[in-house]
Order: structure tokens, then sequence, then C-alpha cells
């Protein structure tokens, strides 16, 4: 498939992600729908290997500009795709409510989560994403969150903003940047703006390549803090796995350690059957592994699309495939 340009976001990987989850009509999940790109290629695909009929895309995000630009993008194939407002930790909850909307068993052939922001989020200077853009120190990929970056910067103690930083964004200067926020807030009342913060992290980390690496880490850490993104993840994934039917997979595009991480774990403990106690000797396990692993090692993106798309650079892809029919869609 050829590598096309978006200008909301260039979707990475897409060309695996739909030769690892499209193998036959049934539900799909785009858990992080952003501009659609991604649910595009799959929908295109149903269509195209006619498995269309009896197809059902649901995507969901949390953000209502994402689900405006996708409702368009993917305008030709309303009737097969409902997206959804909504955060993919209750991705159990839309699909048994979405399925029992439609008429459908809620048994999924393919989910994906792409995480993190979209360039769009990035990109959009009034979001308040990035050291590179004056804007209001906000971060909320729900614009409807109680929480933003500025209420986490101007009120956390300097223990808790250093443990942030040092936590969620692996920031070796985290105690010194968080002594100059509070020094800051002493003196000027309060950090607004993104540019406020980007210059108080600079006048405290050390010059050249390494002030880049500190601002995007502690920009990092408090986007993840504001969405509470890792918090969010293995539960979804726990979840998002008991919804695949047989034989259905989920695929997952990480973008920094702290999220591989935890895919890799969630991934190896549902893999791994559970023989009980050491020495007893049983016969069979007390219970199965519920998946296996389609990805032994992660998969990247090609230096081409690497080239074409700077986003794909850190990307990394999982993918696992249900082989035991355990837990139940939708929790109680
Ligand atoms: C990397 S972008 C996805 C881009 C998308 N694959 C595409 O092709 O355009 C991640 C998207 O997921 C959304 N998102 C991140 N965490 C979420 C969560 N916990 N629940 C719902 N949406 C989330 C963000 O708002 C963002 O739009």
């Amino acid at each position: 498939m050829a590598i096309t340009r978006d200008l909301f976001h260039d979707p990475v990987l897409v060309t695996e992600i739909v030769a690892f989850l499209v193998r036959k009509p049934g539900i799909y999940v785009d858990g992080t729908l952003g501009g659609g790109g991604h649910s595009l290629a799959i929908l295109r695909a149903l269509f195209d290997r006619g498995f269309f009929e009896g197809s059902l895309l649901i995507g969901i995000d949390q953000d209502d500009a994402a689900l405006r630009t996708a409702r368009e993008k993917l305008r030709e194939f309303d009737a097969r795709a409902v997206l959804v407002k909504g955060n993919f930790l209750d991705i159990g909850g839309i699909i048994t409510r979405v399925c029992r909307e439609k008429g459908v068993e809620p048994k999924v052939a393919g989910i994906l989560l792409d995480l993190g922001v979209s360039s769009f989020q990035i990109d959009t200077a009034e979001r308040g994403f990035s050291y590179m853009r004056e804007g209001p120190l906000d971060m909320r990929m729900d614009m409807n969150a109680a929480i933003s970056a500025c209420d986490i910067v101007n009120t956390y103690e300097e223990k808790q903003l250093a443990q942030l930083f040092y936590r969620y964004g692996e920031e070796p200067r985290s105690r010194s940047i968080a002594r100059a926020i509070v020094a800051y807030r002493q003196s000027n009342g309060a950090v607004n703006s993104t540019q406020e913060l980007a210059d108080i992290i600079r006048g405290n980390a050390h010059g050249g390549e390494r002030v880049i690496k500190t601002l995007s880490r502690v920009f990092q850490a408090l986007r993840i803090e504001v969405n509470a993104e890792l918090d969010v993840l293995s539960r979804a994934l726990d979840d998002g796995i008991d919804c695949l039917d047989e034989y259905g997979r989920m695929a997952v595009i990480s973008y920094h350690s702290l999220e591989d991480r935890i895919v890799k774990r969630v991934f190896a403990e549902k893999s791994r059957s559970d023989w009980g106690p050491k020495g007893v000797g049983l016969r069979e396990p007390l219970a199965w592994g519920s998946v296996t692993p389609i990805t032994r090692k992660p998969m990247i993106a090609s230096p081409e699309e690497i080239a074409s798309n700077s986003r794909a650079r850190s990307a990394k892809l999982r993918v696992i495939e249900k082989i035991y029919q355990g837990g139940s869609c939708g929790r109680p």
C-alpha cells in the first residue's frame, strides 16, 4: 500500500495493521480513532476483500476534534462505522453497548490501539501539548476533563512534581526542575503558558541537544499525568482481550518505553498458562493462557516510512491472537 500524507495525522504502520488484523468479516474496534487514518484503511480492506457485509467498525476517541475529522473522513463507510466519544478505559462497555444497539454479538475480530497523541493535537497551539508552540498549559485530550497541565504545575508540591518528572519522563534533573517551578510560582504567582514552562526548564537543563530531550521528557510526563495514560492502559488491554472472539487479534502501537513495557507485560501474562505452585506437577494447567503472540519482537517501521513520517521513528507494534475463549466482554 502506498504511503499517503495526512495533514491531521499521518498514521504509522498502516500496511502492517491491515495485514495483521483484517482476515474475515466481523467487529473491528479502533480504540484510538484520531483522524481516522487506520480506521479508513481497515474499512477499505474489509470492502476490497469482500468482508464488508457482516462487518462493523467501532471507533473510539476522547477528543471531539478527532471525532469530527474522522466522521468526515469515514463518511463513505457510514453504514459500517459507529464513532463514539469515550475513553478506551471503557472499551468493554462501549463494545457491548454498540453491539446491543446493532443487535450483534460482542465478539470482536480485531482491536487497534495506536497510543499517545495525534500530530493534530501536538500541532494545535491552543491545546498546549508542545513546548515549541506558545499556548495555554492544557494538554487535555478530552477538553471536558477536570484537570489540566496548568492545575498540576501550579498545585503539586515540589516533591510530587519531581516524582512525576522522574516517573513519567525518566528525567534525571527532575528535582532541580521541580524546585525551579516552585520558585517561579512563588515570585510570579503561576506558570500559565507552555513558553513560561519551557523557559523554566531551559534555565535548568544542560545546553545543546540535551535541552530538547529535557523539554520532551518533562512535557511527556505532564501529558501522561493529565490524561492518566498509563493508568488506563493495562485495564484497557485486559478488557479488550476479554472482548476478542477466538482467533481475534489485538494490535498495539506504542511510542515510548513506559507504554511498551506495559503492553509487553500484559501480553506476556495473558499468554502464560497457570501451572499452580511449583512442584505440584499438574497434568493440565489450572488455567490456559488466553492469547498467543503473533509478533515475537515488536515490529518497527521501515526506513522508507521513517523518512516520510518522523513519528514512525519511535513506533513499536505488538500483536497477539486470542486462542482461548475466556472472560466476558464489558465489566458488570
Ligand atoms: C496516535 S493518535 C491515533 C491516530 C489514528 N490512529 C489515526 O490514524 O489518525 C491517538 C488518538 O487516541 C486518542 N486517545 C488517546 N488515549 C485515549 C484514551 N484513553 N481513550 C480514548 N482516546 C484516546 C487521542 O485523543 C488521539 O486522537
